[in-house]
């Protein structure tokens, strides 16, 4: 794909993360440790923004998705269970003249170990022949360091959603389709972490597990499995819906999301993995990936996972992870025997190629997938399962570097100075508002001023500044991407009797100005930046 870098941006912004407390290298006092950042004031309220739009949008203001927070350390089985500890690897390379470890599908470039945002050449000498090297951080639990007390910190919060599929089944009074949510801590010893905060050691997932009927089931219960008519969003959720309507959902939706927070569609692209890149749970993804200043990127993957992770589970526990439906089982006493057959048959095979492919042996193999037939026949089958799963720090890398604008301006004598605006959506934006009184030696305008400060910093986040000239106060808001800045004045003071109890809010974009009863100002906002 054609694309254009623009790694001087990037230095900006890095640079500018740093300087106004967005992201600071962890540890840094000890010199660094790679792949590990830390959201300063600021990060940490863009951070703490997004998690709880996302939460908001896919739980509380959605009937069908339920929420859950469980452990980073979780049975070390789980991992078997969902192939993370046989197959979750990269190829890697050692080189035998500077003792570096990389990726052998990014050899050429490495972070600098001076500054890790920059990629630099890496030495030329000679190196071993890639090997697999497990992303998974192992430690142990308890006191002794054996092979049998291993665990993992999760490289991915999705399978604990799995593991709790059933509790939240029956606690949520949910019923297929419905989802479980979940945002969350996730760890990837990663060989070479790069491009900033973008590929991290730790980092932090939001994943949707949308659990679906079988298409065998939505035939059996609507007569036919609806096809996908045209592009874009195909509306509101139909009984006929299969695997491939429910996946096209959940990308438009997850597509509307971003652009609900101030990426538009023009910075995002939609890219439909090759069968040969699918994981190996997926029978299909879409990636929406963003235009970074280091070339566009994943943000999100949204993965049609089948019902491959609660057999696993099913399989591995010995628990069982199927459901009944009694709109199945009631649609499949009415349906002829050839639709019965036919739809008997080809989920005995898609049961039957799911087992043989996770090595269960021939004779058992076709025992239980003839079981399973039979049961989807009662009513019981294994939900399948649509997952859109969006890293947070990739999303706040791409909102700051989206938001990230220059302006230059030349003052009376002619002398001109380019400074920053961050122009985040206000959804998003750490600060909502600045309360500013235009003078701080004037006690009435400072009393004034913390009277409004305190009436607005319940309902909004809301920064109070009285130090330095108004014009430079605003410059350092339009730098934190502060949509707003409330000015208290003489006019709120009374000066002009018609004005008593008014403020000025100043706009971030546009600098344009506005004045407002103090009265109304919370309302004003709210409705601005929520
Ligand atoms: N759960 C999918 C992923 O972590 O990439």
């Amino acid at each position: 794909m054609a694309e254009s870098k623009q790694p001087d941006r990037m230095e900006k912004v890095v640079s500018l993360c740093k300087r106004r407390g967005f992201v600071f290298p962890s540890s840094e006092i000890y010199g660094g440790i790679n792949g590990f950042w830390d959201y300063g004031p600021l990060g940490a309220e863009l951070k703490r923004n997004v998690k709880e739009l996302w939460w908001s949008e896919m739980t509380r203001l959605r009937d069908d998705v339920a929420g859950l927070e469980a452990t980073i350390i979780m049975h070390p089985q789980i991992w078997k269970a969902s192939g993370h500890v046989d197959t979750f690897s990269d190829p890697m390379i050692d080189c035998k003249t500077c003792k570096g470890r990389f990726r052998a599908d990014q050899t050429g470039e490495i972070p600098c170990p001076q500054r890790p945002s920059k990629m630099v050449t890496e030495c030329a000498g000679e190196k071993t022949q890639p090997r697999p090297f497990n992303l998974m951080f192992k430690t142990h639990c308890g006191p002794v360091e054996s092979e049998d007390n291993v665990c993992y910190l999760r490289p991915e919060t999705a399978q604990a959603i799995f593991a709790q599929f059933k509790n939240v089944l029956e606690t949520s009074r949910q019923k297929v389709p419905f989802g479980i949510a979940q945002v969350g801590k996730a760890f990837r010893n990663e060989v070479t972490p790069r491009n900033f905060t973008f590929r991290s050691r730790e980092f932090e997932q939001m994943e949707l597990e949308y659990f679906i009927k079988p298409d065998e089931a939505v035939e059996a219960i609507s007569g036919s499995v609806a096809e996908a008519t045209g592009e874009g969003h195909p509306g509101e959720p139909q009984p006929s819906w299969g695997w491939q309507l429910w996946h096209k959902y959940w990308v438009e939706e997850r597509l509307r999301f971003y652009e609900g927070i101030g990426l538009p569609r023009t910075s995002l692209e939609e890219y439909w993995q090759k069968p040969e890149e699918l994981a190996h749970y997926a029978r299909a993804t879409v990636d929406i990936l963003f235009k970074f200043p280091f070339g566009t990127q994943e943000l999100e993957g949204i993965a049609a996972r089948s019902d491959f992770d609660l057999s696993q589970h099913e399989r591995h526990a010995g628990k069982p992870m199927g459901v009944f439906d009694d709109d199945l089982r009631a649609a499949w006493t009415r349906l002829p025997k050839e639709t019965q057959d036919a739809l008997w048959k080809r989920y005995h095979d898609a049961r039957h190629k799911y087992l043989i492919k996770s090595g269960v042996d021939a004779e058992s193999a076709a025992a239980t997938a003839r079981n399973d037939a039979d049961n989807l026949a009662k009513g019981k089958y294994i939900p399948h399962v649509i997952e859109p799963s969006a890293g947070v720090d990739r999303l706040i890398l791409a909102l700051i570097t989206h938001a990230f604008s220059e302006v230059t301006e030349t003052d009376d004598k002619g002398k001109s100075e380019t400074r920053v605006i961050l122009r985040f959506h206000p959804r998003v934006a750490p600060i909502k508002v600045a309360v500013l009184p235009l003078l701080k030696n004037k006690p009435e305008l400072v009393a004034k001023a913390r009277g409004v400060f305190e009436l607005l910093r319940g309902q909004v986040n809301t920064y109070y500044d009285d130090s330095g000239s108004i014009g430079r106060r605003y410059a350092r808001q339009d730098e934190a991407g502060t949509p707003f800045c409330v000015t208290v004045d003489f006019e709120t003071l009374g000066e002009k009797p018609e004005l008593l109890d008014t403020v000025t809010i100043r706009h971030r974009d546009d600098a344009r100005q506005e004045r407002l009863p103090i009265t109304g100002l919370a309302a004003w906002l709210l409705e601005r930046v929520r």
